[in-house]
This record gives C-alpha cells, structure tokens and sequence, in this order.
C-alpha cells in the first residue's frame, strides 16, 4: 500500500451518509428516479432564489477588468464589509470587515477556526448526536473530540458538559439548528452554556471558545428565532455557508466570523486568514463572493420544507413512530422500532425508501430522514414506512 494507514482506514469506515448517497444513485438507475426515496443526503431540493440568477449575470457582464485575480486571502473587502454591516444589523455587537473571513463553505470555515485554535491534543466538546464529519475536521488539526450525549429531547445537557470541561478544552463545538435532529437550542440553554465555560475558562485560566456552526440559521420553523451566540459569550466564532439556506452547496461559499469582544480580536483574525492560505483554500471562490453583498437578507422559500415535516411528523406519528418534533434545518431523527438502526435502514431500503442511521451521528437507535426533497417523493413514501413498521412489529 503507498497511502498513508490513516486514510486507508478512513477510507473504509468512511461515512455512511455518502454511502447511502452512493447505493441511491446504484438504485435509481435500475428501478428509476421516481421510485427510489431517497432521504440520504442533506443537498437542498429548492432551487436557489431567482436574484441569485440575476446577480450572476449582473456579475458575468461587469465590464471592469481584473475581477477573476487572486484577492487578499480574507476575501473582497467590501464582501467582508457587507457581511460585517449585516452581522452587526442582526446583533447587539457592532462587527468590523476584520472580524469576517471568507470561506469555502461552512466546513471550510470550520477547518479555518480550528487550524487558527487547536494545539495538538486539545480537546473539543461535541455534543451529540452530531455530524460526523467534525471527528475528521478535528482529526486534521491534532484535535480530540470529547463527546457528550444531549438530553431525551437533543436539548443541551449542562451538567455533563460541565463534567466535561477541563484543563485540556480547547472549545465547545456546537451545531444549531442541528444537523441531524433539527434541535434549535434555546437562548436560556445557550446562556447557560456560556456561564459554565466563563468559569470553566477561569478556573483552568485559558481562553475555552465556543464554536457555533450554523448553516441552518435561517431555517427555522413556528416563529422560533434561532439565538445569537455573540449575544451570549464573548470567546465565540461562527461557521456558516449560503449552502443550505440559498441552496448553494456545490458553490463552496461561507464564512467565519469572530466575536468583536473576543479576546486577541486581531491575533484570532490573522491566524484565521493564515490557516484560509495554508490549508490551500487560499481564498473562497471568488465570483460568489462578489455575489455575497446583495444577498445576505435573501433566502430560500422555507415553507416547502416546512410543508414535508408536517406531513412526515402528522404521518409517521399515526405509524407508531417515535421522535422529537424538529424545530429547524430539514432533519428528522425518529427512534428506530428496533435496536439495531442498521438493519432498520436495510428494512426502508427494502421499501426503496433511503435513511442513514443514528450510528453515523453517534447516535444508534435512530434513523435521519433528510426531507429536503420534493413533497412528493415524502408522500409517496409514507405507505414504504408504514410497512417497515408493521413488518418489525410483525403486524399483517
Ligand atoms: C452541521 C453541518 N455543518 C457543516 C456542514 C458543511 O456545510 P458546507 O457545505 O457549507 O461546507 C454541513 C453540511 O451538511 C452540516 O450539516
């Protein structure tokens, strides 16, 4: 073998979620893409809004030369501007362009944040169930995940975050609305959070930040807002993208963005916008960028979405299912009716109908249905899980 034994066996026990993405796409081409429901992978269905057309084109025929060069490694200034006038329009802080760094995404941004705070065997909080993909992202900067389960409900669980912390936390990690149990912490929950690690930072006398990846902010349902974590704790940075709420994942565009009350604001923000360069990013794609400015108050239609919870959560309810009621994102995370959430997802394939299971969020005993598809690919579902149901309670 000449490649390095890590990746070799990342390689094999990589995830679960690309692999049901992967036996979807084998399915399709032989029953049909009609046939298969496929609930895998969390790709935006929505198209994205009409403006961003329109700005791609005004962007495409600009007459000024040069607009396709490298650019400081943060980004176009007056994209980090924008973003920062928008960050603080929307928060109680006042943020400036030096406190925003373009990214390639929100996982960009996340590799961004923790090359800039992670010595190696720090270690992160994560509570979860979570998305999986940070075990790699922490794995890149010699990071340890330090896993703590959440409350029945997904709501945060203090007490054990609080065991958790200790001299080696770097950071808590935190995902909201949550990815994959469409759980929106509340502002009670995260001010909590943010008064355990103040003590904690004093009593182990170092700097603990918060890291709050929330690609899913704007996509919230019933009226919940989704709360700033820059009101609540000074030491916090945010990952984010326009990846989901402007359905644009395969654009690679997003952002980081430091609280202007942090500690070592500008140390924080050149480490930042070095690890941007040295992790070969070295700048967020460009064109989104300039298309950034005009559509930070834009976003996707969530009602659709919307629409596919109600129906899956009033129908999978009535089928003996049981799960906690999403309050964001496009996830639903219901209990599996048997132990093993493997051979549960075997069981819906069976149907043509695709999940992941909990074991890929460490979280067994659960399936994520990512509703992000059509309506009705949901509807046409339902009789699939139905049965699924009735054949593990060996019912006719
Ligand atoms: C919780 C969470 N964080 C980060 C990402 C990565 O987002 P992006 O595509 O913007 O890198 C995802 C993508 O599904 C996600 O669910």
């Amino acid at each position: 073998m000449t490649i390095a034994k890590k990746i070799q066996s990342s390689i094999k026990n990589s995830s679960l979620i690309r692999k049901m993405f992967e036996e979807g796409a084998r399915m399709k081409a032989e029953i049909g893409e009609e046939n298969v429901f496929d609930f895998s992978l969390g790709n935006p269905n929505l198209e994205p809004p009409p403006k961003f057309k329109d700005v791609l084109l005004d962007l495409i025929n600009d007459p000024v030369p040069g607009r396709h060069g490298y650019m400081p490694n943060a980004g176009f200034p007056e994209t980090r501007q924008a973003v920062a006038d928008f960050l603080s329009r929307n928060n109680r802080a006042e943020f400036a362009s030096g406190d925003v760094v373009m990214t390639t995404g929100a996982g960009g941004a996340l590799n961004v944040i923790l090359k800039t705070i992670i010595d190696p065997g720090d270690e992160v909080i994560i509570p979860s169930p979570y998305f999986v993909e940070y075990n790699f992202y922490l794995d890149n900067h010699q990071g340890i995940p330090r896993i703590v389960p959440t409350k029945n409900d997904f709501s945060l669980d203090l007490a054990a975050i609080e065991d958790a912390l200790c001299e080696k936390t770097k950071a808590v990690l935190i995902n909201s609305p949550n990815n994959p149990t469409g759980k929106v912490y509340s502002e009670e929950e995260l001010s909590g959070l943010g008064r355990l690690m103040e003590k904690a930072g004093k009593k182990f006398s170092r700097n603990i930040y918060l890291i709050s990846d929330e690609p899913y902010r704007k996509i919230v349902y019933d009226g919940i807002r989704s709360p700033s974590i820059f009101d609540i704790y000074n030491e916090s940075i945010v990952a984010t993208s326009f990846s989901k709420d402007l359905s644009l994942p395969g654009e690679r565009i997003g952002y980081a963005a430091i609280n202007p009350a942090i500690s070592e604001r500008d140390i924080v923000s050149s480490g930042m916008i070095l690890s941007n360069r040295i992790l070969g990013f070295v700048n967020a794609p460009g064109l989104m960028q300039r298309a950034v400015p005009y559509l930070l108050d834009v976003s996707v239609d969530i009602s659709p979405y919307q629409k596919n919870r109600d129906i899956l959560c009033e129908a999978l309810e009535r089928f003996g299912y049981r799960f906690v009621k999403p309050q964001g994102a496009f996830y639903l995370f219901p209990e599996t009716p048997i132990k093993d959430d493997v051979q549960f997802t075997s069981i819906l394939k069976e149907e043509n109908i695709l999940t992941v299971p909990g074991s890929a969020f460490a979280c067994p005993g659960h399936i994520r249905i990512a509703y992000c598809t059509s309506q009705k690919t949901v509807e046409r579902s339902l009789p699939g899980f139905e049965r699924a149901m009735r054949k593990v309670m060996k019912k006719p």
